[in-house]
């Protein structure tokens, strides 16, 4: 194909996906789903449920289509979804928002997070520090609006950055720091300490914060704890959620970013020009999720974590050694005997041949790491546990032939 100029490019360089001879390569994501569909393996690699959401969210759209809300909503969202945005930060987390200045509806979080990069980086020189490995967007969204990425790595056993290594990434260039929590791909929720230390590092420097919640109500032991909660942050913080993750909706794209209302205007600024507004009948079906009782969200994340549970014994048996995640849609579990049993030479080699092999499709993790520091996570692969019960069961049953 002849090259096309343009700032694609640069966003499948930000991805590790721009061959040698400047065409793009497709992500890991799509060449394992296609691999699952030829060989009707079922695939753990994406991260969507199979099963739906609560009903009444459901009904609540089928609804409003047939009352007729399907034209252009407000720009910012329809003025009933952002209350009901800002009446969750303070149901959950006592965080008081404006919802006609403070909070934005985005499409999907994945929106936010571009307009926000693309709204609040000025030039080549801004860093962005981000958890490495991280969702595979940041990259992407970081070289889209030209700024140069600076990860910070997270390690086994418990995935937490070690202080010296975060402390040295953030510097007077630092625009931003990213944050995901609870984290995707690893499953881990950041430690007070870790937290306290993003807030210190923002504050010496003058950097934003921006956190990716979108696995807020996913948290297995304890509460989620935004950033944004804290007094000292709320002033330079934008916190991204999404409605996909936590109502089994992610094909409906409804996320939104709140936080001071400079910061959301900017973002604002951008967004327009990306999607205008987002799906008119989603809004109130989401707005009525978002005041579903404490009880509904709590056996959300209780389900999620049996899932977990189930899907790691499976695992186990298989010859995984599997890291227990404390939230979010994901369990990392280490390959390397399983590797070295099956004469493969890393994770990324054994997700090639597990459709075929066991009927299961998974991701290696060095499909959210930069290309230099893939080695550090070479036997690692992501398993995704939001699926049904029965799936799981037939997953681990399959993943059981590789014992031998
Ligand atoms: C950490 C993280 N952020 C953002 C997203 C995207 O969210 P949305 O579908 O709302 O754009 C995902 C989806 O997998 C994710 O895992």
């Amino acid at each position: 194909m002849r090259h096309i100029p343009g700032a694609w490019s640069r966003a499948a360089r930000g991805a590790g996906l721009l061959a040698p001879d400047g065409t793009a390569v497709a992500t890991i994501f799509a060449e394992m789903s296609a691999l699952a569909a030829s060989t009707g393996a079922i695939n753990l690699g994406q991260g969507f449920p199979d099963e739906d959401g609560p009903q009444v969210v459901l009904e609540a759209a089928r609804d409003a289509i047939a009352r007729g809300v399907n034209q252009y909503p407000p720009g910012r969202g329809t003025p009933d979804l952002r209350a009901a945005i800002a009446e969750h930060q303070q149901r959950f987390y006592g965080i008081r928002v404006d919802p006609d200045r403070e909070v934005l509806v985005t499409a999907g979080a994945t929106e936010a997070l571009s307009a926000t990069l693309l709204a609040l980086i000025d030039g080549p020189d801004d860093e962005v520090v981000v958890f490495e490995p991280y969702y595979d967007a940041y990259a992407a969204c970081v070289a889209l609006a030209g700024a140069r990425l600076v990860p910070v790595p997270l390690r086994r056993p418990d995935f937490q950055p070690d202080p010296d290594e975060l402390r040295r990434a953030v510097g007077p260039r630092t625009r931003l720091i990213l944050i995901n929590d609870p984290h995707n791909p690893t499953g881990a929720v950041f430690a007070t300490e870790v937290l306290d230390e993003v807030v210190r590092l923002a504050e010496r420097h003058d950097a934003v914060i921006v956190t990716d919640e979108v696995y807020e109500h996913l948290v297995f032991d304890g509460v989620h704890v935004p950033i944004a909660a804290r007094e000292d942050a709320w002033h330079r913080t934008l916190t991204i959620s999404s409605a996909g993750k936590t109502f089994a909706t992610t094909g409906w794209k409804v996320g939104w970013v709140s936080g001071p209302a400079e910061l959301v205007d900017a973002v604002l600024a951008v967004k327009q020009w990306l999607t205008y507004v987002n799906g008119a009948p989603f809004q109130p079906a989401i707005a009525v999720g978002l005041r579903l009782g404490d009880d509904v969200f709590r056996k959300m994340a209780a389900g999620m974590r049996g899932k977990h549970m189930l899907l790691g014994d499976g695992l186990r048996t298989a010859g995984f050694d599997v890291i227990p995640p404390r939230g979010g849609y994901f369990t990392v579990a280490d390959a390397a005997e399983l590797c070295a049993r099956l004469d493969v030479v890393d994770a990324d080699a054994l997700c090639r041949i597990l459709p075929e092999r066991a009927g299961v499709a998974a991701i290696p993790l060095t499909a959210f790491v930069t290309p230099e520091h893939r080695a550090e996570y070479a036997t690692l692969v992501r398993f995704a546990a939001c699926k049904r019960v029965d799936v799981i069961d037939e997953a681990s049953r399959r993943l059981a032939t590789l014992a031998g």
